[in-house]
C-alpha cells in the first residue's frame, strides 16, 4: 500500500558506502517518467549521477552541505524552459489577472526565466522517491544550491535548468520519521 511506504519516508543525509544496482535506479526513473505534466509536455530531464568526482563537485555548489558527498546516487532534476510561444504568458495571465499589464510587459528572457516550469519538476521527483523506498533507498531532496553553475557544470543546453537534487542511497544509521501536522491544522472543508 502507498500510505505504508509514505509512513517509512524520510530525509537521509548520512548513506552507507554501497552503490545501488542499476535495475533499482531505473525502476526509480521509470517512476518519475510516469508523472503527470501541464498539457504532458513532460518539460524535464532526469540526470542520473554515480560518478564520486562529479558528485563531490555538485556538492560543493550546495554550500557546503558536504553530506550529499556520502550519496552513491544524484538524481538532477532538470526543467526544459517552455518558450513564450507556448502560449504559457497567456495562461499566467488568466492565473493572476491583476497583473496582467505587468506580464504582458515584461522582456521576454527575463519572463521565460520566471516561468520556469520547474515547480512540475517536483512530480517525477516524488514518485522517485516513494518508488526508492519500496526498495530500501532513502532520500533527501536538495534545493539549496547554485543553480546556475550546476547546469553548466552538467553541460546543459541554455533552455534547461538544474532545478532540483534528489540524493539517494542505504541509510548509514538508523532512519528518524519526523512529526507531521494533524490532518485538522492542514485541511479545511468547502471555504476556509
Ligand atoms: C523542495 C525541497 C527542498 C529541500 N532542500 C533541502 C536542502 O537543500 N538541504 C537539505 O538538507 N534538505 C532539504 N530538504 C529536506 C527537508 O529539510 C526535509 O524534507 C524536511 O525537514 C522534512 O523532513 P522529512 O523529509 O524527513 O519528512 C528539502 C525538501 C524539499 C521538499
Amino acid at each position: 500500500m502507498i500510505i505504508e511506504l509514505l509512513k517509512k519516508r524520510c530525509s537521509v543525509r548520512n548513506f552507507a558506502n554501497e552503490e545501488i544496482p542499476y535495475d533499482i535506479i531505473k525502476e526509480i526513473i521509470e517512476a518519475g517518467r510516469l508523472s503527470p505534466s501541464g498539457g504532458n509536455e513532460q518539460p524535464w530531464r532526469f540526470g542520473v549521477i554515480r560518478d564520486k568526482e562529479l558528485i563531490n563537485k555538485i556538492a560543493d555548489l550546495a554550500y557546503n552541505q558536504s553530506w550529499i558527498k556520502s550519496a552513491p546516487l544524484l538524481i538532477v532534476l532538470c526543467t526544459v524552459i517552455v518558450g513564450d510561444d507556448r502560449g504559457g504568458r497567456d495562461i499566467q495571465k488568466r492565473r493572476f489577472p491583476r497583473f496582467n499589464e505587468e506580464i504582458e510587459e515584461m522582456d521576454k528572457a527575463l519572463y521565460s526565466y520566471l516561468n520556469l516550469e520547474e515547480h512540475q519538476t517536483k512530480i517525477p521527483g516524488t514518485h522517485m522517491v516513494i518508488s526508492a523506498i519500496e526498495n530500501g533507498i532513502y532520500s533527501t531532496w536538495i534545493s539549496y544550491f547554485d543553480v546556475e553553475r550546476v547546469s553548466r557544470l552538467l553541460g546543459l543546453p541554455s533552455n534547461h535548468v538544474a532545478a532540483e537534487i534528489i540524493a539517494f542511497g542505504y541509510p548509514e544509521v538508523e532512519v528518524r520519521i519526523r512529526a507531521k501536522k494533524e490532518m485538522e491544522d492542514l485541511v479545511f472543508y468547502n471555504y476556509y
